[in-house]
């Protein structure tokens, strides 16, 4: 595979400008790469501050389209939204997830009502901001059980996707949803709603800002181990993926992404389907935090967007999407 020989080749040569830099570059990030997620608050006209993620604000439905209105300017394709639920409406069941009028509701309904199809809508499906013990599913005698869990994961299907919502996103790793959801959106007539399977989604040490952010992480007692991925497995990856793509999955995604490359760059090469990177909370708060303290400079943050493409990823969810046009610069 490789040709040429020192000194008559020089691989230096093509580097010594930016403009010959530019003219072999192999990967490219635009606007059109991105996924931006919004963290939804209940109450009136407020954007608060999210501790453990500097420069990530939650937004009231009605304060929604300053954060949309950026997305949709810069010529982002899609949002993700995350509500944070107040701890009364909790319950062991997550009834909330299955209220017409909950948070993401609401805010698919004003999404949709303003920008039309000019934005993609994207929810993901599990129970974790709706439970008071904070885990994806239901549980009895300790255990989430699997099979219960998918016919409130069901309905909380066809409630986001009657609302308006583009494109569902599984991110419970229950066995068997994708198949289970697709059949009843199918059944329901919405057989044009995506579906974006979380599906080598890892039990990760990285997604604590996250939790705080959707106010998760005082609730969960215990771990994800029983069902999200143990994260010393690559094999076990591609089986998810696989099952998922038999069940209907439109697009999967890896998440963390940037300690997962290996992952993304072996089911791009396997599977050929779109592959999405999602750049988590603790990936976006370590960056964050360390330009901050100037340990690295900002430009790092090209760095790691770029290696996600650089493994095949087609698009990234970061929280550094409504700030893109800056870092592309
Ligand atoms: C919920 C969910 C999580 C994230 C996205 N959806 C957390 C979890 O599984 O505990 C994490 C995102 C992030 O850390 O940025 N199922």
């Amino acid at each position: 595979m490789i040709t040429g020989k020192y000194p008559s080749l020089r691989l230096r040569r093509s580097r010594k400008t930016s403009w010959s830099r530019r003219l072999i570059q192999e990967n490219t990030l635009t606007p059109n790469d991105f996924i931006l997620p919004i963290f939804l608050v209940d109450g009136n006209n407020k954007r608060e501050n999210i501790p453990s993620m500097p420069g990530v604000y939650r937004y009231t439905i009605n304060r929604i389209s300053q954060i949309v209105d950026k997305a949709l300017k810069l010529g982002i394709p899609m949002v993700a939204l995350f509500p944070k639920n107040k701890n009364s409406l909790k319950d062991e069941i997550g009834s909330e997830s299955l209220n017409e009028n909950n948070l993401v509701c609401q805010a698919i309904l004003e999404i949709k009502k303003k920008y039309k199809n000019q934005i993609g809508i994207m929810c993901d499906v599990a129970l974790d901001p709706y439970t008071s013990h904070g885990h994806d599913g239901l549980i009895k005698s300790s255990q989430i059980i699997n099979d219960q869990t998918i016919e409130v994961l069901i309905n909380q299907s066809l409630l986001q996707a009657e609302m308006g919502c583009d494109v569902l996103a599984p991110s419970d790793m229950m066995d068997g949803r994708i198949g289970k959801i697709r059949k009843s959106l199918d059944k329901s007539k919405f057989h044009n709603v995506q579906i974006l399977s979380y599906a080598a989604k890892y039990a990760s040490n990285f997604y604590g800002p996250f939790r705080n952010a959707v106010g998760s992480n005082k609730s969960l007692k215990g771990d994800k181990k029983t069902y999200q991925m143990d994260f010393r497995n690559s094999d076990e990856a591609l089986r998810e993926i696989a099952l998922d793509i038999k069940e209907g999955a439109d697009m999967v995604m890896v998440k963390p992404a940037m300690p997962y490359l290996d992952i993304i760059k072996s089911i791009k090469d396997k599977f050929k389907i779109p592959v999405f990177a999602y750049q988590v909370s603790g990936e976006y708060s370590l960056i964050e935090t360390a330009i901050k303290k100037k340990l690295i400079n900002s430009d790092a943050i090209y760095e790691s967007l770029i290696s996600f493409k650089r493994a095949g990823a087609n698009a990234i969810v970061s929280y550094y999407a409504d700030r893109i046009n800056n870092i592309l610069k």
